[in-house]
């Protein structure tokens, strides 16, 4: 018989930062792969709807044009061809830039993780809505930073409250960086409305805070009138356009696995950011630009979008009406108007953390919701998706949480401790 020779683990002296935080959802994904189990974890787009035959015809277009092109090194700003067509697509926004002024980057992840690199030395601190996106936090995280904290309301963000979460705060240094889902928020799903995007604007050019609008989902919206983007409103507010960049992604409406985002930045901001991108990883794959310029420029896009917006639009309705029905006396939620995210609180005390374990059992999963908050939150939060799920599995994905809810009562009835006392 072989023997086993057992190696001792390496002690690698890891740096502080790399003990970053595993996202809570990525290892949701695991669970999201169990047969039969309705996810209404996930962030992710659905995958029925990408435009396959659109995106094969955009990729011979693009071997059959420029093979030599995409398969070379490019520029570090981005691929001329898709500079030009991601400026087309964001005139249809009032966003009205020269192609040159937009960076292309590895998904709006990378911009993040660049703006954060351009902006926070160890214990600068960012203001950012909560709940907010989890791996926004996390490149914030790795750059050491603290966070000024704004709490959410029905219409987006209370950037009020600013002023005196500083006053209250004056120990700790004014943030260096804003950070706004401006649409249909990643848990919130709420919108920023257009006095609030005005007042935050004020207020970080009052304050001298580089404000970033990451804006992934805006395209998204199936109900009701557009907001225009803080960047638009930046333009036309004296002094404002120095302190506004805009992010978004081809993620939510095109498809993930292009790994497509980009930065509308002032020249400044943008020069700073280039340098850092360059050091990086050079440029994004000149391959998968030179399809998404071509897919953008084939006018499929538009129609795509429709059924994308028609889709969620029925399965947020489902889900929502499913929720009203089986659980309106222990639920609150608002209705979102776009996006991708249904945000819920329970009426009592719920730990949403230890629900889910019940929930896993009864085959339905969701994001417990004190996670988007970077310094722990409310446990009787969650974050349900619709995105990924048909309407017949929406309603019956709510039936099993009824049902985990029911274990979850029992479970905490007959355990020691009510449940009343593990929340604050
Ligand atoms: C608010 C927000 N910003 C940025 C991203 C990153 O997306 P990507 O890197 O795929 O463009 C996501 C992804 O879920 C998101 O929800």
């Amino acid at each position: 018989m072989a023997t086993v020779i057992r190696e001792p683990v390496p002690e690698y002296r890891f740096s502080r930062r790399a003990l970053v935080q595993p996202s809570a959802i990525r290892e949701l994904l695991r669970d999201a792969s169990v047969p039969g189990m309705i996810s209404l974890a996930g962030g992710m787009p659905q995958a029925q709807l990408f435009d396959i035959e659109g995106l094969r015809e955009a990729t011979l277009e693009a071997f059959r044009q420029v093979p030599r092109q995409a398969l070379q090194y490019g520029p570090t700003e981005g691929q001329e061809s898709l500079q030009r067509a991601l400026a087309a697509h964001l005139s249809q926004r009032a966003i009205r830039v020269s192609p040159g002024s937009i960076q292309v980057t590895t998904g709006s992840q990378q911009a993040l993780d660049l703006i954060a690199r351009a902006f926070l030395d160890e214990g600068d601190r960012v203001a950012l809505e909560v709940p907010t996106y989890l791996a926004a936090v996390q490149a914030f995280d790795l750059r050491g930073a603290q966070y000024l904290e704004i709490p959410a309301a029905a219409d987006g963000a209370a950037v009020d409250t600013l002023e005196a979460a500083l006053a209250a705060d004056r120990l700790n240094p004014v943030p260096k960086l804003a950070y706004i889902v401006s649409n249909f928020g990643n848990p919130g799903g709420a919108s920023l409305s257009v006095e609030r995007r005005l007042a935050l604007l004020r207020w970080a050019v009052a304050r001298g805070v580089f404000l970033l609008e990451d804006d992934p989902y805006g395209d998204l919206r199936f109900r009701g009138h557009a907001p225009p983007p803080l960047w638009v409103l930046a333009q036309r507010m004296p002094g404002a356009a120095a302190w506004c960049g805009y992010v978004s992604s081809l993620s939510k409406i095109v498809a993930p696995g292009l790994r497509i985002g980009w930065m509308v930045l002032p020249p400044r901001v943008a020069n700073t950011v280039t340098r850092i991108k360059q050091a990086l990883d050079l440029h994004t794959s000149s391959l998968a630009q030179e399809i998404a310029a071509r897919y953008l420029l084939s006018g499929k896009l538009e129609r795509r979008l429709d059924a994308v917006r028609r889709t969620y639009a029925a399965q947020c309705d489902a889900l929502c009406a499913a929720l009203h029905d089986r659980l309106h006396d222990e639920i609150t939620f608002s209705v979102p108007d776009g996006g991708m995210f249904l945000w819920c609180r329970f009426r009592e005390c719920v730990d949403t953390a230890v629900l889910l374990a019940h929930a896993r059992e009864h085959g339905v999963i969701f994001v417990p919701g004190a996670v988007f908050y970077p310094r722990g939150g409310d446990p009787a939060t969650l974050r349900l998706s619709f995105s990924t799920c048909s309407a017949d599995e929406l309603r019956e994905g709510v039936r099993r949480l009824k049902l985990a809810l029911c274990s979850y009562r029992e479970r905490a009835i007959a355990t020691i401790v009510p449940v009343s006392k593990r929340c604050p």
